[in-house]
């Protein structure tokens, strides 16, 4: 139960820094005759019990100049950076971060996110706040310290586990279009309800996202991502039509199809349970990604074979391709984190085949050396693949993956292949045969790395240059060195 009392001051001086700060805003700010709150989501946290160093402060007044006058106090170790022509000022002071600012009274206009701002109450600056829950202010002057003031009962709320904005919904929506991903995300984040006249005004108003920039969309969807089951923001956000807007792709793996009396499963509320799977076993944000997007060119692949039923040929690869166009268009980085992601997406059905009793060491092999570092990650996006509803054969699909991890030990202990190099490089071809660069050096390169992964040679250079001479001489090359 949240309640007032709970609200004593050991419970909200989190660590002896903010205390200090705390101490002297407060000092400062009463000797400068100013009104001065915490206010936020730092307050928000000291009551879900989330330890927060972002400290935000509105001063009735100039925010700036009560910044500077802190700053001065605590001397040399705090940082003060001022945004003259957004009435802000931030101090670091040593891991904590504490934003400065005026009250304001801030009004939107339709078409912009421009608002026009002007110096306001607390009330004022409460009042244009997203949510009940982020919009409690306590006090920091000496006579009312730590007096909460919660004018739309944002505690009853963090209560009941809800998630209600302050004012008209369609208003606050309106002013600030990234809110409704905000509401979902504290949502998902949280586990929190949404109030359904805010969730209604989601869903009235979602057309106003195309007004926000891909940066700060993919900045709330990635904290979805995050959450610890993301399926209730991915729920939410396509229950309120904000998905299609910003990840068609995903909506299009909708839909169960029945032809000649077979079907095939739903790949859009697979990928979600996919997703909370791999959830429970890691926080990285690019497995996440993976998960999510590992099927997402089966609406692309998809056939109705009427010997084979439903296929999806290729969407592994398919998948991978479609990748980049999806990150770049979400403002997702263009990087070595897309590359895993492609990794992953592509490799994703592999292990799978190694399962069989019969499959050689050099299926393994070639896995190990694709998969590298990764291998332990591919497995873990395997076993969250599996959401068959029926126990047993989640049971024996799971014993299977404990089968081909015990294969991939076995053959890396005895071939090192998962991060290897093979012994001769193209330069080193080249002045082997006196060849040019170009697509012959290529070929003999990889005909080393083939015969090596299917164990026709071992993994040394002796061996290596033998084979690499006998494959030359088939084609009119001789060695000109050794
Ligand atoms: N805020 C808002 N509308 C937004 C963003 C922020 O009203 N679109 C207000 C809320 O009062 C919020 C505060 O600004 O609590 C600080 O915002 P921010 O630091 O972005 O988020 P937090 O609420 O602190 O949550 P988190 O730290 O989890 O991002």
């Amino acid at each position: 139960m949240i309640d007032n009392s709970e609200f004593n001051i050991e419970n909200w001086l989190q660590n002896k820094f903010s205390a200090q700060i705390f101490e002297i805003i407060s000092q400062v700010a009463d000797d400068m005759h100013l009104e001065c709150y915490a206010i936020g989501g730092y307050v928000r946290d000291i009551f879900l019990h989330r330890p927060s160093k972002d400290i935000d402060i509105v001063t009735v007044g100039k925010g700036i100049k009560l910044a500077e006058a802190v700053a001065k106090v605590l001397g040399r170790k705090a940082h003060l950076s001022v945004f003259k022509n957004f009435g802000t000022a931030q101090i670091k002071y040593k891991d904590i971060e504490v934003e400065f600012v005026g009250a304001r009274r801030e009004s939107y206009q339709r078409d912009s996110r421009k608002p026009i701002v002007e110096d306001g109450t607390l009330e004022d600056d409460q009042n244009r706040r997203d949510f009940t829950i982020n919009a409690l202010a306590v006090c920091l002057n000496r006579d009312r310290f730590g007096e909460l003031l919660d004018p739309f009962g944002g505690l009853k709320d963090m209560e009941n586990l809800i998630i209600r904005t302050p004012l008209d919904p369609d208003i606050t929506f309106s002013d600030d279009p990234l809110r409704m991903m905000r509401a979902i995300r504290f949502s998902s984040q949280l586990g929190f309800d949404i109030e359904h006249e805010t969730f209604d005004a989601i869903t009235r108003n979602k057309e106003r996202i195309n007004i926000i920039s891909g940066e700060r969309i993919i900045d709330e969807l990635n904290k979805i991502v995050l959450s610890p089951r993301p399926s209730v923001g991915f729920l939410q956000l396509d229950k309120t039509g904000l998905l299609p807007i910003i990840f068609p792709e995903l909506v299009a793996l909708k839909g169960a199809e029945t032809k000649e009396g077979v079907g095939h499963k739903d790949n859009f509320y697979h990928t979600l349970v996919v997703l909370d799977n791999i959830a429970k076993h890691t926080n990285d944000l690019w497995l996440r990604w993976a998960a999510i997007l590992h099927d997402i060119a089966k609406p692309a692949t998809k056939r109705f074979d009427p010997k084979l039923g439903w296929t999806f040929h290729n969407h592994n690869f398919i998948g991978e391709k479609m990748i980049p166009g999806i990150f770049r268009r979400m403002k997702l980085p263009l990087n070595e984190k897309m590359k895993y992601v492609q990794k992953m997406v592509t490799l994703h059905m592999r292990p799978q085949v190694l399962v069989d009793e019969d499959i050689s060491d050099s299926a393994v092999r070639r896995l190990l050396f694709e998969a590298g570092n990764d291998i332990e990650d591919l497995m873990t996006l395997c076993e969250a693949d599996i959401t068959s509803k029926n126990p047993e054969k989640v049971r024996r699909y799971l014993r299977n993956f404990e089968i081909v991890r015990q294969k991939l030990k076995d053959i890396e202990e005895k071939d090192h292949v998962r991060n290897f190099q093979p012994p001769i490089g193209g330069e080193e071809i080249m002045d082997i045969f006196a060849l040019p660069p170009g697509p012959e050096v290529g070929r003999l390169k990889s005909s080393v790395k083939d015969a090596i992964l299917d164990g026709v040679i071992p993994n040394e250079y002796e061996a290596a240059y033998k084979y690499i001479v006998e494959k030359a001489k088939k084609i009119g090359l001789k060695p000109v060195k050794k």
